[in-house]
């Protein structure tokens, strides 16, 4: 199936409790053909309201470490785990991101599992634990395994970074929070994609 046909079926999806409240599905974007996949957690607030994938702080902060690293969103492709905002109710009225449960990544994993088979990527880059844990390893440490390079099902190697949403609540004015990290596991994982698809056209 085309990631065109893929994103409308997933777009009828109400296969868990998110996905019949949510505003908008969050399916990816950015280059289909590229050898580098960005995967997140999952849309908050902004995504919710918009449709597309880390467009609040969190998504700012994703763009400046593409950019530090001559990168922009059109070089890459960034999906989430979930496709739907994981929230509830909170104060005011107002709903509050909450972690994905592990049934609402299982049943996402329908939509995400595709989504990586018909782009193929060299490299998929887990920003966070849940992606991690999703396409790496069940256990997945992400402070203590970030960086490194791991095998994974869906492209030929899988590495993991630090969630901006996480370096933002560690930051202060004399700490970056991890924000340099960020920065050299995209420069890392974009040259590891680069050198597999050299590799891949030279044979
Ligand atoms: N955080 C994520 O993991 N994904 C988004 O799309 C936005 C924030």
């Amino acid at each position: 199936m085309s990631l065109t046909e893929l994103k409308q079926k997933a777009q009828g999806c109400t296969d868990c409790e998110i996905g019949k409240i949510r505003t908008e599905l969050v399916f990816g974007e950015g280059n289909p053909e590229s050898p580098l996949v960005l995967v997140g957690e999952g849309p908050g607030e902004e995504e919710d309201k918009t449709g597309r994938p880390f467009v609040g702080r969190a998504g700012k902060m994703l763009d400046q470490a593409l950019a530090d690293n001559g990168l922009s969103r059109d070089d890459v492709y960034i999906c989430n785990t979930l496709k739907c905002r994981a929230c509830e109710e909170g104060e005011n009225g107002r709903k509050r991101n909450r972690p994905p449960t592990p049934a609402e990544v299982e049943t996402c994993r329908q939509w995400l599992v595709p989504q990586l088979a018909a782009i193929a990527p060299k490299v998929i880059l887990c920003i966070g634990a849940p992606s991690s844990k999703n396409l790496i390893r069940a256990d997945f440490k992400i402070t203590k395994e970030r960086g490194q390079y791991f095998p994974c099902e869906y492209a030929k190697t899988a590495m993991a970074t630090l969630h901006p949403a996480y370096v933002l609540r560690r930051s202060t004015t004399s700490f970056d929070g991890g924000y340099s990290l960020i920065v050299q596991d995209i420069g890392r994982a974009w040259e590891a994609a680069l050198k597999l698809l050299e590799k891949d056209e030279s044979v």
